[in-house]
């Protein structure tokens, strides 16, 4: 039932209209029919081997059943997946062919008979209507709402002895075998889509876990939008902190509208989602970062106080005249929650800090020096890393103001040339180096890749626009709609 999962986990990823959400999914015609023929392949393998029913009648005397049915060969149907177009989804299938070995017996008076037969069927049809929706818990629903399958005529060849039998056979068993196959791939499309879609979306998770505390939530905030050209659900697509669901005390932007359908997939994140995370990061403090001579990969000299050549002892004088043979540990602190700015252009990140300055004597205690304001403006490149979006750091400016000197007066302008320095050879390197190992990963399943994919940006909005490629029967293909590695919160760059 691999076909199944395919299918469901596409409509699964499609989805609405409610107010702005933080994440929209957009699954187009061209998407649907990749799917379509993937899954109409791997239903074709799975209803082949099939057993069907036995079927036994009594007609003019003619006592018969026949048995041990198997579907031995299939022909796949040409096939079309409908939007919109009376139910949400029609899955229509024309000329399934199959052909089915059994054996037969009859009593017929007093003569007693038997052998094996071959079943063509080359012209069957069906068409299923499909609805889609939404629980109240945020995961979405599949159910069959119509079946409707037609049948053309049959070839029948019995192998065996009295043929006259086998003949008023031929128009018995005819019949009885066209309506139990009509019964039965309804029951097999049904089956597939109600049960099995069930099962998988039961395992749907309308939330994922973002590192120690943050929690990424994206349920489906209302049914699916069906157009004739696509699918698209609407995710909340906002992060929360984990023991404590207090929203974030703003909403989000309008994203900006996907205007083609030329790919199979679009995706749309929301700033919203960035937002929310940097809103719950400051607000409980994870925005935090010690800088010590130890995590100073290569140049761990930079901290000390006394020295020959470069480091903060010299650049400050105060530092090394007051603390020689000690070390500088830097405390960062957020002061407010960093705002993510998506244009056209760039995503920007503007972010406030105190930085305390304190020296670690050689006989470990801790000594305030100074704190700075910081305010740090950032842009960032957004790319995609396999299936998961991660960005580089291209362009950082920190501006600082002194305050709370306890080592006398700082000069201001030496002390900014001297953090523009740290940005470029130290911070920004440093940063970039940990944000290799950091991505959200976008919605996607173990059988599922993109392909041609591309980022676009737009107002408030990281566009992804990409085609997917199906590998069906892998093994246990767990539905991890957003893989997370923890982006804040971090002690150990
Ligand atoms: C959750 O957070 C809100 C706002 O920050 C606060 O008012 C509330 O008391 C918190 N609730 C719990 C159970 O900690
Ligand atoms: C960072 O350093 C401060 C002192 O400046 C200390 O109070 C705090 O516990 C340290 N935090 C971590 C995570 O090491
Ligand atoms: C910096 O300090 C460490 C530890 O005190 C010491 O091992 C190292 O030699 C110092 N570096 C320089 C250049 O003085
Ligand atoms: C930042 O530093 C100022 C003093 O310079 C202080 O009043 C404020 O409470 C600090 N904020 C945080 C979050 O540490
Ligand atoms: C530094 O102080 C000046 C003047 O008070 C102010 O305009 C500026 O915004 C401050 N910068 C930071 C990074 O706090």
């Amino acid at each position: 039932m691999e076909f199944l999962c395919i299918f469901v986990n596409l409509v699964i990823l499609a989805s609405t209209q409610t107010v702005n959400p933080g994440l929209r999914l957009r699954i187009t015609q061209d998407g649907l029919q990749y799917a379509n023929k993937v899954a109409v392949d791997t239903f074709a393998k799975d209803i082949k081997r099939t057993r069907l029913e036995d079927i036994t009648g009594n007609v003019k005397g003619v006592q018969y059943s026949l048995t041990n049915l198997i579907v031995n060969d299939l022909k796949a149907p040409t096939s079309t997946i409908t939007l919109a177009s009376g139910s949400d989804v029609e899955w229509r299938a024309t000329k399934l062919g199959l052909e089915i070995d059994g054996t037969f017996k009859y009593i017929f008076l007093f003569i007693k008979g038997g052998g094996d037969f071959t079943v063509k069927a080359s012209d069957l049809s069906f068409a299923v209507g499909i609805q889609i929706g939404v629980d109240t818990n945020g995961k979405p629903t599949i159910k069959t709402t119509s079946c409707d399958c037609k049948i053309g005529p049959l070839q029948i060849k019995f192998r065996g002895k009295r043929a006259w039998i086998y003949n008023i056979l031929t128009s018995l068993a005819s019949n009885a075998i066209a309506t139990m196959l009509q019964k039965k791939v309804c029951e097999k499309v049904k089956d597939v889509l109600d049960k099995k879609a069930e099962e998988e979306l039961c395992s749907f998770q309308a939330e994922v876990q973002l590192g120690e505390h943050l929690t990424l939530d994206y349920r489906l905030l209302s049914a699916p939008h069906i157009t004739s050209e696509y699918i698209e659900g609407d995710f909340k697509g906002e992060v929360f902190w984990t023991m404590n669901r207090t929203e974030a005390p703003f909403a989000p932007s309008p994203m900006a509208t996907i205007t083609d359908n030329k790919k199979m997939v679009y995706l749309t994140v929301s700033d919203y989602i960035f937002k929310s995370m940097g809103y719950q990061a400051h607000a409980h403090g994870l925005l935090m970062y010690n800088l010590t001579s130890k995590k100073m990969r290569g140049d761990d000299d930079l901290l000390n106080t006394t020295c020959k050549d470069t480091c903060i002892g010299k650049l400050i004088p105060q530092i090394g005249q007051l603390y020689s043979n000690s070390q500088v540990e830097i405390h960062l602190q957020s002061t407010d929650w960093p705002r993510v700015f998506i244009t056209e252009k760039a995503v920007q990140i503007l972010s406030k800090s105190n930085v305390t300055f304190s020296a670690r004597k050689p006989d470990n205690t801790l000594h305030f020096m100074f704190r700075i304001h910081a305010v740090t403006m950032a842009s960032a490149k957004i790319k995609l890393n396999g299936d998961a979006l991660s960005g580089t750091i291209d362009y950082m400016k920190v501006e600082t103001n002194v305050t709370n000197s306890l080592i006398g007066n700082i000069d201001e302008a030496t002390f900014q040339l001297l953090v523009d320095d740290a940005v470029k050879k130290v911070i920004k390197p440093m940063i970039n180096d940990y944000l290799k190992d950091v991505g959200i990963k976008l919605p996607s399943t173990d059988n599922l890749q993109f392909k041609d994919a591309k980022i676009e940006l737009l107002t408030n909005t990281i566009l992804v626009e990409t085609n997917v490629k199906i590998t069906p029967n892998i093994k246990k293909k767990k539905s991890t709609v957003l893989k997370y590695k923890p982006m804040v919160g971090r002690q150990d760059i």
